[in-house]
């Protein structure tokens, strides 16, 4: 059974992990275990009662509380902070009572004095060693609460001093830098304030002691299921405790709590990992396969995206040739990017209204639905929902649907407003005119683009506390994008946010891939691929060819874009025989090796960042099959060491590897130094693809 109550101790269990807590002596609900499931229940620790030590450390400082209020002698960051109706802002819950089956156990807590309820959420997911938290809190009185921090959870590690953070960080066109620091004594903050997840800094965190890698050493992680401001706020105590609060950002965050009302946080989801980052990896990929992603037992298409080609420059004629092109490379998508719609012949102009421009394709968009869907391709278009150009009809229509101050200028990013999501009536008519156009065209794929952050976050007309903005917004994103998905399953949805600016796992229940970045050069691409790979599988990771960093070859810059779900970007028109020839060869092999990469597991054989030689691996669930990925972005003369091990093949099974000589067992192969430099063929921008087979024992000899 996953979930114990054994001697006072909550002992929840995956299939190799576990996280305990109970009550301590001072009826504080206390974390006591978390690391690899031990075999009694006799073996886990009790939850800790700490005494006073000294005049500035008294017990409730001390104590490692599963979730803590702001009350009492305690100066460690809280989960929950609050104020109550008649200004008292110290809060206290204690246990009340506690509900579970196999799976999953509420535990609530009510302030000691006011109608507050707190109720703990805590789900197994055993097959995959993750565990999900969040929290639910109530009003169980007639006055209302105003909240003003409420995370998800708070994840306690094993008291010590010496973590090392891993965290993601970026920017626009430069997303998802891997950084790995010690974790200082004191708080550590990263967050978003921008609205979005962010191309900043990522909601998702790895701790270890410092010497974990990809194949061994402890790892906790743990990330949030939200696509709004953000925080994680790892703190390393005074006395060396160290916890990771994680929630929603109570940055410029109040919400008014009615009576009998509950305000529900989004979940957190962590795990523990005894064999590196590697597998931790491995845990989320697995689980956002199976559980979260839309479609992910469908291999997705190879698609072609017009956008670099031809900008805000969209015609009929220009689509109908590219699309022409592009089903002669073979791929299996067409898609639409910006400028197809009214009024949008520059960034300036009409966002907002999505019908499409009658001067661009006269009479409306079947003509090249139609010449797509009879090349045999499935037809995508490019929307960006959440925006309005100030020249628009809409904008017109509704100058109020923006957020704004009405005292301050209402300041534009990338030329445009941002409309209010969290007010109903835009919900709604997002949901009727973007039904209305993916009801009357037979689009398949569709890209749902953000391309501002937030400025003077404004609502006028809130019909409470404006403050809740920032949530309500984020629940009216879901909700237009829940409905549509409901009326129209089947259309793959694509996110980006000027690239990767909403990678977070929010995102992966609406939409099916995320694209990862604007940035598409080769060389740059190796590395924010691999710090997406932290946080997600392959099957959510959009890549494309284009025509960035075009000095690389062709054949690098599609293997680097294999390594995802492929797309192609570039102008196609300008490619010689040669170039399409080439691009034809290696789209034909990757629909072969998409079922590797799509669905298989991952293993990074080599960082991005080291010595520019980089490798990765994909094994099929069932080690019969594999592919290995190996690029060179910058190889001094005369290096001989570039040489990297195979993972994750059987032991005792018998593999053959592309392009070197033998059969081995996948013991000799995991230990032989695979040799790719000088010597293996190898040098700047050259990159290759081998394939790993298993044999059939009567083959050896
Ligand atoms: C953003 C996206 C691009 C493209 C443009 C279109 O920048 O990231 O991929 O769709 O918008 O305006």
């Amino acid at each position: 059974m996953p979930i114990l109550y054994h001697k006072g101790l909550f002992i929840l269990q995956t299939d190799a992990t576990a996280y305990t807590f109970g009550l301590n002596q001072a009826g504080l609900l206390a974390h006591s275990y978390w690391g690899r499931r031990l075999p009694y229940a006799d073996d886990y620790p009790a939850p800790a009662n700490p005494g006073a030590w000294g005049p500035f450390n008294n017990p409730a400082h001390l104590t490692p509380e599963e979730y803590p209020g702001y009350e009492d002698m305690k100066y460690i960051d809280p989960c929950l902070k609050c104020t109550f109706a008649d200004g008292v802002r110290d809060v206290s819950p204690r246990f009340e009572s506690f509900e579970a089956d196999a799976e999953t156990l509420r535990i609530h807590l009510r302030d000691e004095h006011y109608p507050l309820r707190v109720t703990l959420h805590y789900r197994l997911i055993p097959q995959y060693d993750l565990i999900e938290r969040w929290a639910t809190l109530t009003n169980l009185g007639d006055v209302p609460i105003t909240l003003e921090r409420v995370f998800s959870a708070q994840w306690h590690l094993p008291v010590g001093d010496r973590y090392r953070l891993t965290h993601l960080h970026g920017r626009w066109f430069d997303e998802m830098h891997i950084e790995r620091t010690p974790l200082a004594r004191g708080l550590t903050v990263l967050e978003s304030r921008r609205l979005t997840s962010s191309h900043h800094h990522y909601p998702w965190f790895a701790l270890d002691a410092g010497s974990a890698d990809e194949e061994s050493g402890a790892v906790w992680f743990g990330l949030l299921d939200w696509s709004g401001n953000w925080k994680i706020a790892a703190e390393v105590t005074d006395y060396a405790s160290t916890r990771v609060n994680i929630g929603i950002n109570d940055w410029d965050f109040a919400w008014q709590l009615g009576a009998g009302e509950s305000f529900e946080t989004p979940p957190t989801l962590a795990g523990f990992s005894a064999a590196g980052f590697g597998a931790a990896s491995r845990a989320l990929h697995n689980y956002v396969r199976d559980h979260i992603l839309p479609h992910s037992d469908v291999p997705h298409k190879v698609f072609y995206n017009s956008w670099e080609a031809t900008l805000f420059d969209v015609v009929f004629e220009t689509q109908a040739e590219l699309a022409t092109r592009a089903a002669d490379l073979g791929a299996e998508m067409f898609m639409i990017d910006d400028g197809w719609y009214k009024g949008r012949f520059s960034q300036t102009t009409g966002l907002g209204d999505w019908t499409p421009d009658e001067r661009k394709f006269p009479g409306g968009l079947e003509r090249l639905i139609k010449h797509v869907n009879d090349l045999g391709m499935d037809f995508g278009l490019w929307l960006e929902p959440e925006m309005v150009n100030p020249d628009s009809d809409l904008y017109r229509a509704h100058p109020d649907w923006v957020i704004h101050y009405p005292t301050r200028e209402r300041r534009l990013g990338r030329d445009a407003l941002h409309l209010n999501l969290a007010r109903a009536d835009v919900q709604d008519h997002l949901i009727e005119s973007l039904d209305h156009l993916l009801s009357r065209y037979n689009i398949r794929y569709a890209k749902w683009d953000m391309n501002r952050n937030v400025s003077e976050p404004g609502w006028p007309d809130a019909p409470g506390e404006p403050r809740e903005l920032w949530v309500r917004y984020v629940q009216g994103l879901y909700r237009v994008w829940r409905t549509l998905r409901e009326k129209h399953p089947q259309v793959i949805w694509q996110s980006c946010s000027g690239g990767g600016g909403r990678t977070d796992l929010a995102m992966l229940r609406y939409s099916d891939v995320i694209w990862i970045s604007d940035n598409s050069h080769a060389a740059r691409r190796l590395s924010i691929q691999e710090g997406f790979s932290l946080m997600f599988p392959a099957a959510a990771m959009q890549t494309w060819v284009t025509d960035q960093g075009a000095e690389i070859p062709l054949r690098f810059r599609f293997h680097a874009a294999m390594c995802g779900m492929l797309g192609i970007g570039a102008d196609i028109r300008k490619w010689d025989t040669q170039q399409s020839d080439e691009a034809c060869t290696l789209i034909a092999q990757y629909k072969d090796l998409r079922p590797l990469i799509q669905f298989g597991d991952l293993y990074r054989l080599r960082p991005a960042d080291q010595n520019g030689f980089t490798a990765l691996q994909y094994m099929s669930k069932d080690q019969s099959t594999g592919v290995l990925f190996a690029f060179c972005t910058y190889i001094p003369q005369h290096e001989p060491s570039l040489t990297l091990r195979v993972r994750g093949l059987r032991p005792d099974h018998l593999y053959t590897i592309e392009g070197f000589e033998g059969v081995r067992s996948g013991t000799a192969w995991m230990n032989l130094d695979l040799q790719f430099g000088l010597y293996g063929g190898l040098g700047t921008f050259g990159s290759t693809i081998r394939r790993i087979a298993q044999v059939e024992k009567k083959h050896h000899v």
